[in-house]
């Protein structure tokens, strides 16, 4: 029996990496559904060579040129956020792979957790927009299996501990291509420099919060409600090689960390095959080679982002899925070449200073939809204002 798999963001980093993992062991994994934005060239091959028996495209135009361009497969293609929401909630799928960019994941990442699905996430802005809400609907009920490095290393290293025992979550940040950049210099960035990351290769949204350093205060924010710790238990280090994905600090000072090379294969596959190991033919981490790991604390001033998301945090209620939107609406002006790098953390900070924070409550979704679209419409206001 073949573990079955939707995979929601095939076409992207994250997707194209899972495809391969699956490539190598058809004899574990089997692709039932597979979704995307409007990359149709990248899925119909994806389509002919995996044969899923159902597909999505956001985009409906795309939707309907694929269809016309794969009638021969028989494949059902739906469209639009329902068509991703249908292929994560298929009944013959037993874990989904969560990997859409941004708060568009938030909707599918439910519908397969309501629909009784475990699920393997990368996409980790519903996590920040609704983690909490997104947990809850989980507990007792399905699997939410990190993906993203940092948080597969730590579940790692929480794996046969009793999480009563657990001080602090220690995320590493590789600190991106500017971690040595003096502040004065932030103004020339362009944004071809910050699509340049020292270590991982991923797609442009990510790697440009790696560069603001967002992508860190995401992650607190992630971690908090992924592994249900309070705010002041979440810490971040600068470990510019990438090699200690994140740490574990229990009572009486034991820290248990996880290592291996910067290759998203690797927690992808834990992630896929959990609890079980999958063998790989991946370069080994010889630590000799590496010599040194290194750690330093993280610039607050020069990286103001990974304050707002550490300020979002402690915030919680509505703020974090501002912070996030913001964020989406920023990153989008700069890689269109709208707004300068340092009008990113900004902006994001004015968004969240107009906003009147309201508590999740019983957790309904819709106060978070509401904080979604409102923190859209201002942070666009803003760049509008003040940058065009
Ligand atoms: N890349 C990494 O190594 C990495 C590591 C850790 C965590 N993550 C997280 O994983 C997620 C994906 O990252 P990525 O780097 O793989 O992003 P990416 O390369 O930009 O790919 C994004 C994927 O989402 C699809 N997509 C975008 N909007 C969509 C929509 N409205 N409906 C359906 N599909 C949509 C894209 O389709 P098209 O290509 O067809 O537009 C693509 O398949 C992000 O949340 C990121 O933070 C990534």
């Amino acid at each position: 029996m073949t573990k079955r798999l939707a995979i929601l963001g095939s076409t992207g980093s994250v997707g194209v990496n899972t495809l391969d993992i699956v490539q190598q062991h058809l004899d574990r994994f089997s692709v039932v559904g597979l979704a995307a934005g409007s990359n149709i060239d990248l899925l119909e091959e994806q389509m002919r060579c995996f044969q899923p028996s159902y597909v999505s495209v956001f985009d409906l135009q795309r939707a309907k040129e694929l269809r016309e361009r794969t009638s021969d497969l028989g494949v059902e293609i739906f469209d639009g956020t329902n068509g991703s929401c249908a292929i994560a909630s298929l009944p013959e799928v037993d874990l989904v792979l969560s990997a859409i960019v941004g708060g568009a994941g938030l909707a599918p990442t439910l519908a397969a957790i309501r629909a009784g699905k475990d699920v393997a996430i990368a996409n980790k802005e519903p996590l920040v927009m609704a983690g909490e809400l997104v947990m809850r609907e989980a507990q007792g009920r399905v699997r939410v299996l990190p993906v993203d490095s940092e948080h597969n290393a730590i579940f790692q290293a929480l794996a046969g501990h009793n999480r009563g025992d657990v001080r602090r979550l220690l995320l590493t940040a590789s600190g991106g291509p500017f971690r040595t950049l003096p502040g004065e210099k932030f103004g020339e960035i362009t944004v071809h420099d910050a699509l340049q990351h020292p270590n991982w290769r991923m797609g442009r949204k990510i790697t440009v919060d790696s560069a603001t350093m967002m992508n860190k205060g995401l992650e607190v924010i992630e971690a908090r409600w992924l592994f249900g710790v309070s705010a002041d238990q979440v810490d971040v280090v600068v470990h510019p090689q990438s090699i200690v994905h994140s740490l574990v600090e229990f009572i009486d000072g034991s820290i248990i960390a996880q290592l291996g090379i910067p290759d998203m294969r690797i927690p992808i596959s834990y992630a896929l095959n959990y609890p079980d190991r999958l063998a790989n033919t991946l370069p080994a981490l010889d630590l000799t080679r590496i010599g040194t790991l290194s750690f330093e604390p993280p610039d607050l001033n020069r990286f103001p982002c990974l304050r707002l998301g550490f300020e979002a945090m402690r915030t919680c209620g509505t703020l974090p899925a501002v912070l996030n939107a913001a964020n989406e609406m920023t990153v989008e002006a700069f890689l269109h070449e709208q707004i300068q790098f340092n009008d990113i953390p900004a902006v994001i900070e004015e968004t969240l200073q107009r906003h009147d924070v309201r508590p999740l409550g019983d957790g309904n979704i819709d106060i978070i939809l509401d904080a979604d679209r409102w923190a859209r419409e201002t942070a666009s206001l803003i760049i509008n204002c003040r940058y065009q």
